[in-house]
C-alpha cells in the first residue's frame, strides 16, 4: 500500500504565519499516521515562488534582477520553520526548479496540442494577491473580498485559455461517482454549486512579464501563476522527468489545502489532468481557517502570528497538540496565547505529563521501578481497545480531533483508575504487593498505548513518554497493528525523569491559582470537573465519583482548568424510546462523532420519543457511567429547567455537527 500527500506550496512572499503552519502541521500528523499505521508514504510540500507578489518583495530587497536569489533565502526561512515544527516531509519542491518547469511544459504542450489551450484576449479585474483572475460579481463594492484593502487591477492583454468549459460535464460526473473526492461536505457543496452555474474558459498565461515558465509554444508567455502551480504535485513524482517514478507515486491520495483554493484544486486541477489523460488524485481535503483572536491573521493587520514564537513557548510538541486537537478538522479554528497556555496546563502539565510523572513516583516508591505484567485487572485494556478502534476510525476519516480525543480517554481513565484503587493505601500492606504492582503494570501500559496513539502528533514528547514507560522499540519501527495492541506480560523497567510539561501561569489571562507542579506526588491530583460542577437541570443524574471529592477552593467557583475538563459535546439523537415503568426517563441512543452511545434522560415528561430522534443535542460527555432503571447511561443531556415547563433542551441556531466540543 502506498500513500502520497500534499499540502498546498506557499507563497514566499511573506515567512510562515501560524495559519500556513496549521496546514503542514496537521497534513503531518496525516503522514505519520499512515507511516504509523504501515503504509508506504510520500509526503511533498514546496514553495510557491512565480508570483508576482514575490517578485515585488524581491524589488524591494534590491534583487529584481535577481529575483530567485530572494527565493532561495525564503526557502531557508522555511525550511527552517518547518524543521522547528519537526514536520517530516519526503520532499519539498520549488516551482523555480527544473523538474517543475519540465512537468509545466509537457502538460502545457500536450494540452495545447491536444486543442485545449487557444489565444484570446483577457479584459477585466485580477486581484494580485489571490493571484486571480475575478469577475465583477466576486467583487464586493469594487474590492476583493478576501483582500479589501487592495484594489484589483483591470487588465486587458492577449493571453492563451484553457478550455476549462469543456470539462464540466465530466467533473459533475466525477464529483457524482467518487463522493468523497472533496472533502468535508460544506466544501463539496460549494463546488457542485458553482459547477452547476457552468464554467468558464480561464486564461492560463500572462503576457509581459518575465518572471515565470515561458509557454513552450509561445515563449513570449510566462505561464499563470496558479496553472504552473498545480502542476508540481505531478513534478514531485516525476511527471515530464521520471515515468518509473511517476508511475509508482500518481496520481496523488490526498491533496490538503486550505478552505480558500478548492476551486483550483478540484475544478482547475482535474480538468488539467483530464485534457492530458492523467488520473486525477482520489482526495482533496479543505480544511478551515486558523484565526487570531476571532480575526483573520494578516500580516498588515497585525494579526499574524510566528508559528516560532508559539513553538519557543513550549516547545513544538504542544503547539502540535493544540492545533490539532481544539480544532474541528475542516472547520475554523481559534488560536489566543490565554487559551494556549490553558490547554498546556489542561491537558499537558495536569493531566498527561502528571500521570506519567505519578506513575515512576510510586513505580520507584513501591516496586523499586520494574512491574512485571500478568496480574492487571483488564479494566484499563478495554477502554484501551476501544479507544484504539475509535482513533483509527477517527484518523482514517481525517477527523484528527477525534482521534487525538480518543488517546486522551485512555489518559483520563489511567487517572481516574489511580484515584480509585488508591495505590498508596493498597502499598500500606505487604500482603497487596501483587496487587500494587497489577495497577502500575495496568496504567504504565495505558501510557504506552496513549503515546503510540499520540505519537503523529507529538512525535517528540512520545518518544521520550515511551522512553520512560519501559518501551525498548525504536520509535522509526513502531507499528498501529502491533504496538498499540494492549500487553498483558513483560517486566517493565521504569525511567524517572523531570516533568515533561511544567505548570505554567505566566499569562494575565490566567486566573487559576499559581500552583507549581514541578515536584511529582504520589497522591492524588485534585479531580476536577464532574462532580464540582454546577449540575445541569434536567438530565439523569450524575453518579457520585468513585475518588475523593474535590473541595473546591476559596468560594467554590471553578478554575478555567477545572472547567475545562467538563466535556460537552454536541451529539445527534438516532434513536429514543422510553424506558418502562418511568414517567421521567427516556433512553436515547445517541451519534457522538467518533462512536455511538447509550443516555438516559430525565426528559419523557417534556419530550415524546419520536421528538427527539434526528434532534442536536448536548451532553456531558466524561461522566462516569450510571445505571438507571437497570440501564447505562454514558454522558448526560443539557437542558433548562422550567418552572411549570419542565426540561428545555438545549440547541443550536446553526446545524453542528455530532462529536463537536461545546464550552
Ligand atoms: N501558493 C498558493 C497555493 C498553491 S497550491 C498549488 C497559496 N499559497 S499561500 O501561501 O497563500 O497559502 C498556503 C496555504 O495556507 C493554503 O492552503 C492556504 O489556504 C493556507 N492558509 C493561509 N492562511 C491560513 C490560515 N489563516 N489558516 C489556515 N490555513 C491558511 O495559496
Amino acid at each position: 500500500m502506498r500513500f502520497f500527500l500534499t499540502t498546498a506550496i506557499d507563497y514566499v512572499n511573506s515567512r510562515p504565519h501560524l495559519g500556513t503552519a496549521y496546514e503542514k502541521i496537521t497534513a503531518d500528523v496525516i503522514a505519520r499516521y499512515k507511516r504509523l499505521a504501515g503504509i508506504d508514504t510520500y509526503f511533498m510540500m514546496g514553495n510557491d515562488e512565480h508570483s508576482q507578489n514575490v517578485y515585488k518583495r524581491a524589488v524591494e530587497q534590491g534583487l529584481g534582477n535577481r529575483p530567485i536569489e530572494y527565493c532561495d533565502r525564503m526557502e531557508l526561512e522555511f525550511r527552517s520553520v518547518w524543521k522547528a515544527l519537526d514536520i517530516s516531509f519526503d520532499d519539498f519542491i520549488r516551482t523555480t526548479e527544473p523538474r517543475h518547469r519540465a512537468a509545466v511544459q509537457k502538460l502545457a504542450q500536450i494540452s495545447y496540442d491536444r486543442g485545449d489551450i487557444y489565444e484570446g484576449v483577457y479584459e477585466g479585474w485580477y486581484c494580485v494577491s489571490c493571484e486571480a483572475f475575478k469577475q465583477e460579481k466576486d467583487l464586493v463594492d469594487g474590492k476583493c473580498p478576501l483582500h479589501p484593502t487592495l484594489t484589483p487591477e483591470w487588465i486587458r492583454e492577449k493571453n492563451f485559455f484553457f478550455r476549462l468549459s469543456k470539462y464540466r460535464d465530466a467533473l459533475l460526473k466525477h464529483f457524482a461517482d467518487h463522493p468523497t473526492f472533496l472533502q468535508p461536505d460544506i466544501r463539496r457543496n460549494e463546488i457542485l454549486r458553482l459547477l452547476e452555474a457552468g464554467l468558464e474558459d480561464i486564461s492560463m498565461s500572462r503576457a509581459g512579464q518575465s518572471w515565470g515558465i515561458p509557454l513552450p509554444f509561445a515563449p513570449d508567455n510566462v505561464v499563470y501563476v496558479w496553472f504552473d502551480a498545480l502542476i508540481n504535485y505531478a513534478a514531485a513524482v516525476g511527471y515530464g522527468t521520471d515515468d518509473e517514478k511517476f508511475k509508482t507515486w500518481w496520481p496523488a491520495n490526498l491533496h490538503i489545502i486550505g478552505k480558500d483554493i478548492t476551486r483550483f484544486h478540484t475544478v482547475f486541477w482535474p480538468a488539467m489532468l483530464m485534457s492530458v489523460g492523467e488520473a486525477i488524485p482520489e482526495q482533496v481535503f479543505g480544511h478551515g481557517w486558523v484565526n487570531f483572536g476571532g480575526q483573520r491573521m494578516s500580516k498588515s493587520l497585525g494579526t499574524s502570528v510566528d508559528p516560532l514564537d508559539v513553538a519557543g513557548r513550549f516547545g513544538p510538541d504542544p503547539l502540535r497538540l493544540y492545533l490539532t486537537k481544539e480544532i474541528s478538522y475542516g472547520g475554523d479554528g481559534d488560536f489566543t496565547w490565554e487559551r494556549y497556555e490553558e490547554r498546556y496546563n489542561v491537558d499537558l502539565a495536569n493531566n498527561l505529563g502528571n500521570l506519567v510523572s505519578r506513575l515512576a513516583a510510586m513505580a520507584e516508591k513501591y516496586r523499586g521501578l520494574r512491574l512485571t505484567g500478568g496480574g492487571g485487572s483488564g479494566r484499563l485494556a478495554q477502554v484501551a481497545d476501544g479507544a484504539v478502534t475509535r482513533y483509527r476510525r477517527a484518523m482514517d476519516g481525517f477527523a484528527l480531533h477525534e482521534g487525538v480525543a480518543a488517546a486522551f480517554q485512555i489518559v483520563d481513565a489511567a487517572n481516574e483508575f489511580i484515584a480509585e484503587t488508591a495505590p498508596w493505601t493498597l502499598a500500606k500492606d505487604p500482603a497487596n504487593a501483587d496487587k500494587v504492582n497489577g495497577v502500575l503494570f495496568d496504567v504504565a501500559e495505558a501510557i504506552r498505548v496513549a503515546a503510540v496513539l499520540l505519537r503523529p502528533v507529538m512525535p517528540a514528547s512520545t518518544a521520550e513518554i515511551l522512553r520512560r514507560v519501559g518501551d525498548r522499540t525504536p520509535v522509526d519501527q513502531l507499528r498501529l497493528d502491533r504496538d498499540a495492541r494492549w500487553r498483558n506480560d513483560g517486566e517493565r523497567e521504569i525511567v524517572k525523569g523531570a516533568a515533561l510539561w511544567p505548570r505554567s501561569d505566566v499569562s494575565a489571562g490566567a486566573a487559576a491559582k499559581v500552583e507549581e507542579k514541578t515536584a511529582v506526588s504520589d497522591t492524588p491530583t485534585q479531580p476536577a470537573a464532574p462532580t464540582a460542577a454546577p449540575a445541569p437541570a434536567a438530565a439523569a443524574p450524575a453518579p457520585a465519583a468513585a475518588t475523593p471529592p474535590a473541595a473546591p477552593e476559596g468560594d467554590g467557583r471553578l478554575s478555567i482548568d477545572e472547567f475545562m475538563k467538563i466535556e460537552l459535546r454536541v451529539v445527534k439523537v438516532l434513536e429514543a424510546e422510553a424506558v418502562p415503568k418511568s414517567k421521567k426517563l427516556v433512553k436515547l441512543t445517541v451519534d457522538a462523532g467518533a462512536e455511538q452511545r447509550t443516555i438516559v434522560a430525565g426528559i419523557a415528561e417534556a419530550y415524546a420519543p419520536e421528538q427527539l430522534v434526528g434532534r442536536t443535542v448536548v451532553i456531558v460527555a466524561n461522566l462516569k457511567p450510571a445505571k438507571l432503571m437497570g440501564i447505562e447511561s454514558n454522558g448526560m443531556v443539557l437542558a433548562a429547567s422550567l418552572e411549570g415547563v419542565g426540561p428545555v433542551l438545549v440547541g443550536f441556531e446553526k446545524e453542528i455537527p455530532p462529536g463537536t466540543r461545546v464550552r
